[in-house]
């Protein structure tokens, strides 16, 4: 039906840490969408996540749990997994950078990935003057030192990045540098590092980036938000060096035969990316599709790899990641299209979702400030469909937007009750009541019945094109307002008048009403699964229905239709 193939990942979530409603806004929810959408086409799709596992974010929580680092990172990777299947976003394969079942691929190809470079030349060794912490007796990680941009003057700067103004920092270049870990001072010291030569891949990846710019290919131009950060920043500042290891005991070892490299590290940024890679081998692995199957993934241009992020991580996946890329490749080829890796079809992020309480400012999510709302204490009293509803329709596509507990319950009762769950629900239990539970007779079709028809063959299109662009927000709205048509469509025909006074009149708008749930029955799948799962039940179909190009397929005078169930629920403040 469709020859396309994708490869969708989602940002590694650090294994530190439980999931909150900003992390499944930003990546997981869109991209979980995007997937259904184009596994409904019939694409062949693998989507691949995992967890973070390395770095220093591990090892300073496990010390402060009294822990040990795989212990932790365990743990977290658990409760990740937990959280994704409760809200029903699907991975083909979760992994983690350090899990036992996954480090071993992960750290074969990522000291593969290391080597092919330093072996391209496009590692300069050199040493340098790092902060070192001498309470904590360590290097101290670009994480964990804290203290003022020198771009835009804000005083929460991290030592990797400003999460203000967006500008990649080296931590040197910091202002009144802190350790965040003991809260000290840092002096600096010397130290050997690799370091990648941006300044040498920053021409190729400007060119493949203005190419992104305004791409007349369906989906291929990408959010402005991501050109800005990774095309914008290349072109004001240039690319300096930047240090891809570090002096660590926790991580991937640098595959190097040098006595420098002893006691050191792959830079966290630099192996995560490619746990995208090891675990799609992993995945392939256990395919049966033998060793090295990642490659016809990666290497294969017949297939469109699709990155989704949150907008803290555009840097890295529009810069830095497509330049080691880049140095992977023989320089007469850029392209990457012989057996080389190849650069992102999109880069889809998007921007924070921020806390909002009655009567306060918005706030950012945080676990300190109590300002964030975790995944696991939602699903004790929600099921996932509200939430998934709630954050598309407040998604930050193109800026910030703030969870409100309110809105959330308003927009549940007042939009998704009010608009899809109401249709669905009037119509079934009108089609149990005065016609037997059976799909009524077309009859004769007048042209308000035929509107409402094409209502769906229209909607369910522009659905699609939002969907393809990953306008995931417009997606929903979209398909929310064939719900909205059909509410019309009932009051205007009035079957609860007409059913007294011509039946045939009252089956062909009841008819019209069910035709239009089977459309909405495919289009809300991709938002709203576990929804779209009862509706397949009441209609009696099977998960072919799911099938994009089945959305308008009539169902037949006489179908027998399954129970009327609620779609939607009312919610109430607290629900225990
Ligand atoms: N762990 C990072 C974060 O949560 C994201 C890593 S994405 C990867 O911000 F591509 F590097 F894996
Ligand atoms: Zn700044």
């Amino acid at each position: 039906m469709s020859d396309r193939r994708f490869l969708i990942t989602a940002g590694l979530p650090y294994s530190n840490n439980r999931l909150h409603v900003g992390h499944i806004a930003g990546a997981y929810l869109p991209a979980d969408i995007y997937v259904r959408y184009l596994r409904a086409c019939g694409d062949d799709v693998r989507f691949i996540c995992g967890s973070d596992d390395n770095g220093v974010a591990a090892l300073k929580s496990a010390r402060e749990m009294g822990i040990s680092v795989e212990e932790l990172t365990a743990k977290y990777n658990a409760s990740q997994q937990e959280s994704f299947a409760g809200l029903g976003i699907e991975f083909d394969i979760y992994g983690g950078t350090h899990q036992p079942e996954f480090v071993k691929t992960h750290e074969r190809l990522s000291q593969a990935f290391f080597k092919k470079i330093h072996d391209k030349g496009y590692f300069t060794k050199r040493t340098t003057r790092q902060l070192y912490d001498t309470e904590a007796e360590q290097f101290l990680p670009d994480r964990f030192v804290k203290g003022t941009c020198p771009t835009c003057k804000s005083t929460s700067a991290h030592g990797d990045q400003c999460e203000d103004c967006g500008r990649a920092m080296d931590q040197v270049d910091l202002i009144d540098p802190v350790s965040t870990m003991t809260g000290s001072t840092p002096e600096l010291r010397e130290t050997t590092h690799w370091f990648l030569r941006l300044d040498q891949l920053q021409e190729p990846l400007a060119n493949w980036l203005r190419s992104k710019k305004r791409s007349s290919e369906c989906g291929a131009s990408w959010r402005d938000i991501v050109i800005n950060q990774s095309l914008g920043r290349i072109e004001a500042e240039g690319l300096p060096e930047r240090a891809m290891t570090r002096d660590m005991s926790w991580g991937i070892p640098v595959p190097l035969d040098d006595p420098d490299a002893k006691g050191k590290v792959l830079y966290v940024w630099f192996d995560a990316p490619i746990g995208y890679v090891s675990f799609t081998e992993e995945l392939c692995q256990r395919n049966g599709e033998g060793e090295g199957g990642y490659k016809d993934w990666w290497m294969n241009p017949d297939c469109k790899i699709v990155n989704f992020i949150g907008e803290d991580n555009i840097v890295f996946h529009a810069i830095t990641f497509p330049a080691m890329m880049l140095a992977t490749h023989d320089s007469e080829n850029t392209q990457g299209d012989r057996g080389e890796f190849q650069l992102p079809h999109n880069v889809v992020a998007n921007a924070f979702v921020n806390f909002k309480m009655p009567g306060k400012d918005e706030e950012k999510m945080s676990k300190s400030r109590g300002t964030a709302v975790w995944i696991e204490d939602y699903l004790e009293s929600y099921d996932p469909d509200p939430l998934r509803y709630y954050l598309t329709a407040i998604a930050p596509e193109q800026q910030r937007s703030a969870f409100e507990f309110d809105d959330f319950l308003t927009r549940n009762n007042g939009e998704l009750l009010a608009a899809l769950g109401n249709l669905i629900n009037r119509t079934m239990t009108f089609a149990h009541k005065y016609f037997d539970g059976k799909i009524p007779q077309a009859g004769n079709r007048e042209q308000i019945d035929l509107d409402q028809l094409q209502a769906c063959k229209d909607i369910a299109q522009r659905t699609a094109n939002a969907l393809e662009e990953c306008r995931f927000k417009t997606a929903q709205d979209e398909m929310m307002s064939l719900a909205r048509a059909g509410n019309v469509y009932f009051d205007t025909t009035k079957p609860f008048k007409t059913r007294k006074t011509d039946m045939n009149e009252c089956g062909t708008a009841i008819n019209v009403c069910l035709q239009t749930a089977r459309t909405l029955t495919t289009i809300m799948a991709p938002f709203l699964p576990s929804s779209a799962t009862k509706c397949l039940r009441m209609l009696q179909l099977d998960e072919k229905a799911f099938m994009w190009n089945t959305a308008c397929e009539p169902l037949p005078d006489g179908h027998e239709l399954g129970e009327a169930e609620y779609l939607v629920k009312k919610l109430d403040v607290l629900q225990e």
